[in-house]
This record gives structure tokens, sequence and C-alpha cells, in this order.
């Protein structure tokens, strides 16, 4: 099957050609956009494309903020319009802020402008560029009869190219998109992911005959036979969520680093799937780089797998002869044995441990005593960076002491030297949803200014 069995190009069948509409007005607030076209193409002809800088319709629909001349108060009250037009920020360089305005378009300073405007003004984007669009080729075909389309257009720079081009931001009567998925180009290649943005296209080519340096802001397209298919130019903006980069580089990195911390939460459930041993390998690796007393790195991480059951169930015979030594009722040390199913339901367990590498002895108890709880808070940090490593490779975990309340235990299952401190046992899984973070806390009592 070949592109024409099926499927129209996007392409003009004949030849294309870009006229320029001279003579039109400098327009001020209140202006006829459609007669002052009108009057300077009568010659428009059906199935042309009238492509319109959007500026002029900024200022035809009153979109004109008197401004300072003083550039220092100009620029103050630009950033103040930005923010007003702003939905998003995506990224901030220098004097460069990149934005979604509320139109979605995302693009340098939410089109605030200040070119081919009085010095004494700044002027928005229309409140409706679509809407512009589809008064003007209704207006179009009341004064002269004929069937066009419009496309209204702004400046834009593009990531990763330098230069800026025209798209649209605004159209009514053609085929915005040209989508080629399910055709198949003269070699016999499937063009799955082919979507050719025509109205940006259209846009782009105009600006080769308006230029940019005022006074020829409407140009024509004629040649191009792209149906009406009832799309407009708000079909050109990506959904946020579909977006791969709805953040500037250094803002997610930044993002990144604020949630960290704050994607770490007791998890207590997880996916049935399994988590990635290299994943796991990774977020050890980050734990071990906790600080610690004398540059020493007196970590363990033992990852369980066979041994795994058996130390469960020596932990749980212990702390099972520790509630009947108590003399705690049947019931209650079921019920309380029953939330260690934690650690049998959890895909990953890790044990964790500080062991004695490092430690400093001294000629009293008091200071031998002070020595062994700097190790044990340093493992402590080294345990916190593995359950924040871990957020941040997306597993969900729980930190779970009991293997604090049974040190012997533990070395002996596992035959682990005398020195070894265990600092209690982290589940890892797969988290059942993403892990979002949370608000940090407002410091209050847990910060003292003395
Ligand atoms: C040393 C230590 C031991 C813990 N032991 C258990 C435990 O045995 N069982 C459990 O479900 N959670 C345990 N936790 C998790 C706490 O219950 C949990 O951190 C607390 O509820 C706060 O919730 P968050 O971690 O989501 O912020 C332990 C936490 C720490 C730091």
């Amino acid at each position: 099957m070949s592109s024409t069995d099926e499927f129209r190009d996007h392409r003009a069948q004949d030849r294309l050609e870009i006229l320029p509409v001279h003579g039109l007005p400098e327009f001020r607030p209140g202006d006829d956009v459609t007669a002052a076209v009108a009057a300077a193409a009568p010659w428009l002809a059906d199935g042309d494309v009238v492509v319109v800088t959007s500026k002029i319709f900024s200022k035809a629909e009153g979109r004109l903020v008197p401004a300072p001349t003083d550039p220092d108060e100009r620029d103050a009250l630009r950033r103040r319009l930005i923010d007003g037009e702003t939905e998003r920020v995506l990224a901030r360089k220098g004097r460069t802020l990149i934005v979604a305005s509320k139109l979605g378009i995302v693009q340098a300073a939410a089109g605030v402008d200040g070119s081919n405007v009085r010095t004494d003004e700044l002027a928005l984007l229309p409140v409706d560029p679509d809407a512009s669009a589809a008064r003007l080729r209704s207006g179009l075909r009341e004064v002269l009869g004929v069937d066009v389309a419009v496309v209204v257009t702004d400046t834009m720079g593009r990531s990763w190219r330098v230069g800026q081009t025209d798209v649209a931001i605004g159209s009514a009567g053609l085929t915005v998109i040209h989508r080629y998925a399910g055709a198949y180009d003269a070699e016999g290649n499937e063009l799955l992911v082919t979507e050719v943005a025509v109205a940006d296209e259209v846009a782009g080519a105009a600006d080769l005959v308006k230029g940019k340096l005022g006074g020829l802001p409407v140009a024509v397209v004629r040649g191009l036979g792209s149906p009406d298919d009832g799309s407009t130019a708000r079909e050109l903006v990506r959904p946020v969520e579909e977006d791969l980069f709805r953040l500037g580089a250094d803002e997610a990195i930044a993002q990144g680093r604020g949630e960290a911390v704050l994607l770490r939460r007791s998890t207590r459930e997880f996916a049935a799937e399994p988590v990635d041993p290299e994943a796991l390998r990774r977020a050890v690796g980050v734990a071990l780089t906790a600080p610690a007393p004398h540059h020493s790195t007196p970590f363990r991480f033992v990852r369980l797998r066979e041994r795994r059951t058996a130390v469960l169930d020596a932990l749980r015979d212990r702390w099972r002869s520790d509630l009947d030594a108590d003399g705690r009722p049947e019931d209650e040390v079921e019920r309380r044995l029953a939330r260690g199913d934690l650690l049998r339901r959890a895909p990953e367990l890790v044990l964790a441990f500080v062991t004695g590498d490092g430690l400093h002895t001294y000629p009293d108890e008091g200071r031998n005593a002070a020595e062994r709880d700097m190790f044990t808070v340093a493992g402590g940090a080294a345990v916190q960076s593995l359950l924040v490593a871990l957020a941040a490779e997306g597993l969900a975990s729980c930190w779970v002491g009991s293997t604090i309340f049974a040190p012997d235990t533990v070395r002996e299952v596992l035959d682990l030297p005398a020195d070894w401190q265990p600092l209690g046992a982290v589940a890892v899984g797969v988290p059942v949803e993403a892990l979002t973070p949370r608000a940090a806390k407002d410091p209050g009592e847990g910060l003292l200014e003395w």
C-alpha cells in the first residue's frame, strides 16, 4: 500500500505561495481587524490560509498595558504581568523565564512582549487566540464571501535548538495536526509516530514573508489545501501529564533533591512484583556514605536470602519467650507476634548492623559508653540514608526494630562476630502506589534558638 492509496500527504499538492498583505494600518484597541484585512487583501480566495501575527489581535482586542518608559520600572511591570499570565513556571535562568501560560502555551515570559508596540506600552497575548482566529475567519466570509482558514502566530524559542520560529497559537479552518499513524511511506515503512504540526509549519513559512521589523503582520499561504477538520491550535499544546520535559533540567534536579527525604515513609504493604537487586545494591552504596566517627565505615547490611526464615523464626521464638516471661495472656502474645508478619511478607529484607570497626577505647567506662553511643547513632544515620536512597529508587520500606531486642539471637543464627550490633531490619518492596512526597513539618518545638 502506498501513502496515496488511503492517506493524504500533508504537503501542498501542486505549489505553495506566500503572499504579503501590504497596507494594513497600525492597530489600536477597538479596531476592526476583519475590515482592515478585507480592505488590504480583497484578492483573498477560497482555501487561502490567512496568517496573522498575534500582536495585532493583542492591540485590537485591548491587551495593551500602559508601561513606564524607565527601563527598570518597565521591567518590574513586565515581571508583574508575566506573573499574572503564568500558570506554571518551568525554568528560570538569569533573565529568562520559561512558563506555561493560562493558555497552556509554554514560552518565554508568558508572551508578555515589548516588541512592535509603543515604548510606553507592553502587550499581552490575546485572551483566546483560537476565538480570534474563528472571528476573523467568519468575518472574512461575511465581508468577502471567501472560505479561508486563519492561523494566529507568535514567536518562540525551542528547547535544544538555538533560534526562534513562529508557531500557531490560534487557528480556525484547517487541520492543525496531520497524523500519519497507519500510513506507509514509498518504501513500505509504517509511519507510526509521525504527526506533522501543519499549523506550526504554516506559521513558520508565513514568517519568512512577514519578518519581524514591523509593517507586515499578515501573510497569506495559498495552495496548501488543508481541510477543515474542526481542530484548533489548542490541540498543539501537549498535555502536561504526557510531557517528558515538564520542568527545566535545573528545576527538576532541585525538586528531586528537595523531595528525596520527604518521599520516605514507613510502608507496610508491598506490591507482589520483585525488587530489582541492582536498585537495592545502589541504595546500600548510598547508605555506606553516611557520616561515621574517626573516618570509619562501620556499617554492614545483610540482604537475607536462604537464612531469612531461620532468622525470622528465631526472632519470633525469642519474642514469644520474652512476652511469656512478662506474663502476657496467650491471645495478646499471638496478636503481637502477628505484627512481625510484615518481615515475612516483604519481598526483600535487609538487616542493618554497626560494627566495632574503628571504635576507640578509653580508661573509663563513661567514655567507652559514649563511644558506643556515637557508633550507634552513626548506624542510625546509615539506616536512614538507606531508606531515603530506596525511596529515591522508587522503593518502599519500613524500618523494624526487632533485631535490636535480640542481638545474640541474630548473631547466632547468622554466625556474626560479637561486635556486630543489630540496628533493626528494613523491609523493602515495590510500593502499591508510587511514592509521593509529604510536606515538611513546621520546626515548632523541634527547633530551639537560644
Ligand atoms: C528504630 C526504629 C524502629 C522501628 N520499629 C518498627 C517496628 O517494629 N514495626 C513497625 O511497623 N514500624 C517500626 N518503625 C517505624 C515507625 O513506626 C515509623 O517510623 C513511625 O510510625 C513514623 O512513620 P513514618 O516512618 O512513615 O514517618 C521503627 C522506626 C524506627 C526508627
